[in-house]
């Protein structure tokens, strides 16, 4: 047999069930990216990191953090991040990979329960995955379900600690997860919350803190933000009581044994949290691109689509998805297909994400090539 023959006929069944993905660099306008607020490509963003490097702050951080890795801007970073999201401590990660990777992987102990949502992103499951604890899904933002399950567990003798992982955004549909109620069941069962912000830091709340603002002091609320969506960047920070920062500083092996991110990184992420709290604007244009998708496309997201900038067009059949997308980026949109396994088998869709890297007129036009290529697809 060929070298690597199986690996081989694994990339063949994928492209035959029009799920094999490849590389491609952006080209077009775009409705793909999460850059929601247009601050990875920012002048503001160019000039402060420009600035940076010429007063000495490092490209590289040298090691972990535990090592020489730690740097002045690390600590900065995160001493104002816990005071901006109204926490007692936050921890700075590479990626919002390795910050969920760390906390499902380090928190919930043997004989604890993680009860996720159904529809928690991939780094979830793989910390889940490292993990010690018991793990069960429950229906999508069903507080019923979630109940039952909580309640099934303590009747069968569960004594450990309920640990509930949710999105506040989900990445994939756009639809708010019921924080309130959410928040609700986690006190009655003396269970902690997990809030993955990924998708609303920096689009939602008051300075953008996302949609967990009013929840984040409680002590069995955790939140996680990324911060190479909105906020333009790269990185993870977990926002938390003080005792589980030093836990993970002690036992997050994805923390410990990896090189931490720059110092530059983390001044970058530290201003940009700042420079979107202190520009209010960038959410109100971002809400008016809304207003103006949901005006031309809401009828064409054939899914409960809830006012945020994520808009799926559930188009159902893997290939045919591929196809309409490339029928677009043709005409000069940037909009990708996903496809099982990062959605659920026959939901697969375009994911159009509204950044402030398009004008309205480039969204409407959008509606325009969009409305076409689906009268092509029915009439086929
Ligand atoms: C909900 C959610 N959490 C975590 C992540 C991972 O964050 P990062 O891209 O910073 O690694 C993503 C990335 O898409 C995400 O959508």
């Amino acid at each position: 047999m060929p070298r690597f023959e199986p690996f081989h006929q694994q990339l063949d069944a994928l492209d035959n069930a029009g799920r094999k993905r490849a590389l491609v660099t952006p080209v077009g306008k775009d409705f793909s990216s999460n850059d929601y607020l247009g601050l990875a490509r920012s002048s503001y963003l160019k000039e402060t990191a420009c600035a940076a490097l010429d007063n000495g702050i490092l490209h590289g951080s040298g090691g972990s953090r535990l090592l020489g890795g730690n740097h002045p801007q690390h600590e900065a970073l995160e001493i104002f991040a816990a005071k901006h999201y109204g926490a007692e401590a936050a921890l700075f990660f590479s990626t919002g990979y390795a910050a969920n990777l760390a906390l499902f992987s380090t928190l919930p102990q043997t004989g604890d329960l993680v009860l996720h949502d159904e529809l928690v992103h991939a780094s979830s499951h793989d910390g889940m995955k490292l993990g010690r604890a018991e793990t069960q899904s429950f229906r999508h933002s069903d507080l019923t379900d979630l109940t039952g399950k909580a309640a099934a567990y303590r009747r069968a003798g569960g004594t450990g600690t309920i640990w509930i992982a949710v999105e506040s955004l989900y990445s994939m549909d756009g639809d708010r997860a019921p924080l309130a109620g959410l928040a609700e069941i986690a006190g009655a069962n003396d269970a902690v919350l997990i809030i993955d912000e990924a998708h609303a830091v920096g689009v939602f709340g008051k300075g953008g803190v996302g949609l967990s603002g009013a929840l984040e002091n409680q002590d069995n609320v955790i939140v996680l933000r990324t911060c190479g969506k909105a906020l333009g960047v790269e990185g993870g920070l977990i926002t938390m009581p003080v005792v589980l920062r030093n836990f993970f500083i002690n036992r997050a092996r994805a923390f410990i044994f990896s090189t931490a991110p720059s110092p530059l990184t983390a001044h970058l992420v530290h201003k940009a949290i700042e420079y979107v709290a202190e520009n209010p604007a960038l959410q109100t244009q971002l809400r008016d691109h809304i207003a103006v998708a949901e005006n031309r496309l809401g009828t064409l997201c054939r899914s409960s689509h809830a006012g945020s900038q994520i808009f799926p067009v559930i188009i159902g059949e893997d290939n045919l998805a591929v196809q309409i997308a490339a029928s677009l980026q043709q005409k000069g949109f940037d909009v990708r297909a996903i496809r099982p396994p990062t959605v659920p088998a026959g939901t697969a869709r375009l994911r159009l994400s509204l950044t402030l890297n398009v004008s309205r007129e480039d969204i409407t036009a959008l509606a325009d090539a969009l409305t076409e290529a689906q009268k092509m697809e029915n009439a086929a």
